[in-house]
């Protein structure tokens, strides 16, 4: 067993009597923990009131709950429901998948859309879904016969050996295997999975209940989100997965969760399983400064500017508001979540409580003289390390903005980039025409959610933004001295990146001296050809330097930690591996003189729908459906639950998770944290810290009572 993963007896006693002196606070709640290793906290759930046992959760041998919980287009999480594949997602998980079969005709993010059958439900040509079959410790196996090998030689032995172990774990049986780093290197562990590539849309619900509340509630409690979207997997006749073919049938799961319907307690025990995607707890006192004065600040007035754009676009046109619907909701829920996480971080005096934390550490290094040596100046080190790389830091996410999330030409202009880096070999190999046709289908599909008017706007307002927090840092040329109205308006009346039908006659007449003529003519091509230049050239070599030296750098940190304080329950930093966090159904506290309670109702859907917030608009039937108090048999005392709250310690890529009550029942699916609890991927704070659920109950009652699909309820098993 990891040391890193012991708890002791005395410390859970000490939990046990801290949750029940107080309401909101006790330590056991923290931390993403490895499935294969839970055993060692079975006896902590259980003093929770956990009734499953760790075999229960995850078994190699026999089926367990590991076996229906499935990484979902390699973002999000899923879960089974059914013996035919029934697949729970949220909304947003969904969304793009939704929005690729939505028109204005037919309109499924408007409307909703429920297959009637299973020859309605919608294939998604590049969706997938995995499901974990094993996890397994093999630090060992993959440091054979390092010791005493210079670094580098070292690495080369551990890729050899990494190779090996995954040939050996895919020999034969269709599945796919990983080693991934844990505890930035100090931990390895093999995971393998089997990818289903037939994954089906089955119903939605619409915007007004799936996406209800919008930007203005993201990231917020109270929530009445319903954010839910249903899929199916789809398997051959062997029951394995295959390609998207009308010969496949529902994938028979080895597990499915049961759905509970039953009274909810506040206090009881909730888990989640799932796929959380990154967390950065060993931050420094000195990094954490940077992200909240420096960093974070500088992001997100970026995304201020781009979002003023497309928020207005999306305000006067309903074209525009499908073409951006799934685009203006990327930008806006980093943009939201780096407000709160700022918030948060500053409000618990998060800087204050890491140097505590590295006093601490460094005072117990000093006990120990072979301490001292190894972990006494790792903290030092840290922190001078991000003094000295803050400039490059800060280019690397400045670029990320302007070039990866900023205006779309320059999307267009990496994808056109990738194709010309390859036409001489497209010549030679006779397969020009055929990649052409392919590059003229991709730009369609791009143009199709492309408004010129709007990428202009956006492009002008960040181009001026990006100029002025790079400052002297490593801009092109042309930036300096063209001012960004002028780019732009050259670049939006000639470039072929900015209008389908250039793009398509460039294509149509593609040779040779056309690409020369493009590369030296065309000034969208030309500007982001520059400013990658210096993205590869001198942006990403000092990046990949810096985070390099930090990791090295974590690495002896963590194993201080391990080392030094034996007894502190700790978990490895998220790294879209599958993780389990455990907690209870509860509210918080997080500013002074209010207090959240677990769960909201339909009621507060009604009373939001109110104001005249366009966030808050419902479908007529919502009002029909509350005022006749239509609860069918998913009420609580009379009321619909929509949301609720526990403290699960979650991140990015939980989204979708189930949140599994003490017998292994579905109760709900995760799909955000509230505002005061983003900086968790930071620092945990069991006080203020929750996650937030849609409850099942009030997703069956959508698919019953609102969308009249109760053949899909019908198909789960519930649990009164
Ligand atoms: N904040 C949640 C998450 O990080 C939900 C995002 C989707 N909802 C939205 N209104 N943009 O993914
Ligand atoms: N909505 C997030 C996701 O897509 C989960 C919320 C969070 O970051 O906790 O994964």
């Amino acid at each position: 067993m990891n040391i890193s993963m012991k708890l002791n007896t005395r410390k859970i006693t000490a939990i046990l009597l801290l949750s029940i002196t107080s309401i909101f606070s006790s330590f056991a709640e923290e931390g993403m923990l490895i499935p294969s290793l839970i055993g060692a906290f079975e006896d902590d759930m259980k003093a929770m009131g956990m009734k499953l046992s760790a075999e229960d959760i995850y078994s190699v041998n026999n089926s367990s709950l590991k076996d229906a919980i499935l990484h979902f287009g390699g973002g999000c999480t899923a879960e089974l429901v059914s013996s035919q594949g029934l697949l729970l997602t949220n909304h947003h998980c969904g969304y793009s998948q939704i929005q690729s079969h939505s028109s204005l005709e037919n309109n499924y993010l408007k409307n909703g859309f429920w297959a009637k059958n299973r020859s309605e439900e919608l294939k998604n040509l590049g969706l997938t879904a995995s499901r974990i079959v094993r996890i397994q410790d093999v630090t060992l196996a993959v440091l054979e016969g390092t010791k005493g090998l210079s670094q580098s030689s070292k690495l080369l032995k551990m890729q050899e050996n990494i190779v090996i172990l995954i040939d050996d774990a895919m020999r034969g049986n269709g599945y796919s295997a990983d080693i991934k780093a844990f505890n930035y290197g100090n931990d390895f562990y093999m995971i393998v999975k089997e990818t289903f590539d037939d994954v089906r849309l089955v119903g939605t619900p619409p915007n007004s209940i799936g996406k209800f509340g919008g930007d203005t509630d993201n990231w917020v409690w109270p929530r009445h989100t319903g954010d839910f979207s249903v899929f199916r997997v789809y398997a051959n006749a062997n029951n394995q997965p295959a390609g998207i073919s009308d010969d496949n049938v529902p994938y028979k799961p080895l597990h499915f969760l049961p759905v509970s319907v039953k009274n909810r307690v506040p206090g009881e025990f909730t888990m989640i399983y799932g796929f959380p995607g990154s967390t950065e707890q060993h931050l420094t006192s000195e990094n954490l400064r940077y992200i909240i004065d420096q960093e974070r600040p500088a992001r997100i007035s970026m995304r201020d500017k781009s979002l003023s754009v497309i928020n207005a676009g999306m305000r006067s046109s309903d074209l525009i508001r499908i073409q951006y619907s799934s685009k203006q909701a990327r930008i806006a829920n980093g943009w939201k979540k780096w407000i709160g996480q700022i918030g948060g971080l500053k409000t618990v005096n998060a800087i204050q409580i890491k140097l505590d934390r590295e006093k601490k550490y460094n005072d117990m290094a000093a006990t120990k003289t072979e301490w001292q040596e190894t972990y006494g100046s790792v903290i030092k080190e840290m922190n001078e390390l991000v003094t000295q790389y803050k400039d490059v830091d800060f280019g690397y996410s400045m670029a990320i903005e302007y070039l990866y999330v900023g205006p779309e030409v320059f999307k267009q202009a990496r994808n056109l980039n990738l194709f010309l880096v390859n036409f001489n070999k497209f010549e030679k190999n006779g397969t020009l025409d055929a990649e052409i046709e392919k590059q003229i289908k991709g730009a369609k599909g791009f143009f199709k959610n492309y408004n010129a008017d709007i990428d202009k706007e956006i492009f002008i307002l960040l181009t001026e933004e990006y100029v002025k927090q790079v400052g002297d840092g490593p801009l092109p040329e042309r930036l300096k001295n063209t001012s960004a109205q002028d780019l732009a308006d050259k670049i939006f009346k000639k470039s072929i990146l900015t209008d389908e039908a250039r793009f398509v006659k460039f294509m149509n007449k593609l040779k040779a001296k056309s690409i020369k003529k493009l590369q030296k003519k065309d000034l969208g091509f030309i500007l982001w050809a520059d400013a990658n230049d210096k993205f590869r050239s001198e942006i990403l070599p000092g990046i990949r330097t810096y985070k390099g030296a930090m990791n090295q750098l974590l690495k002896t940190y963590v194993k201080g930690r391990m080392v030094m304080f034996p007894e502190e329950k700790m978990w490895p930093d998220a790294n879209s591996t599958m993780r389990i966090t455990y907690g209870k159904l509860e509210g918080s506290a997080p500013i002074d003189g209010m207090a959240y309670t677990e769960h909201t109702t339909l009621k507060g859907i009604i009373a939001k729908n109110n104001s005249d917030n366009p966030d808050y608009e419902l479908l007529p039937r919502m009002r029909e459906l509350a005022k006749k108090k239509d609860y069918g048999s998913y009420a609580q005392d009379g009321e619909l639950w929509v949301c609720f709250t526990g403290s699960n310690h979650t991140t990015g890529g939980n989204s979708g998770s189930p949140v599994i009550d003490a017998e292994g029942n579905l109760m709900g699916l995760n799909f955000d944290r509230t505002w005061e609890s983003t900086m968790s991927d930071y620092m945990f704070d069991a006080s203020r810290c929750r996650n937030i659920a849609v409850d099942i109950r009030y997703v069956l009652w959508v698919m019953d009572r609102y969308s009249g699909a109760k053949h899909l309820v019908d198909e789960m098993v519930l649990v009164k």
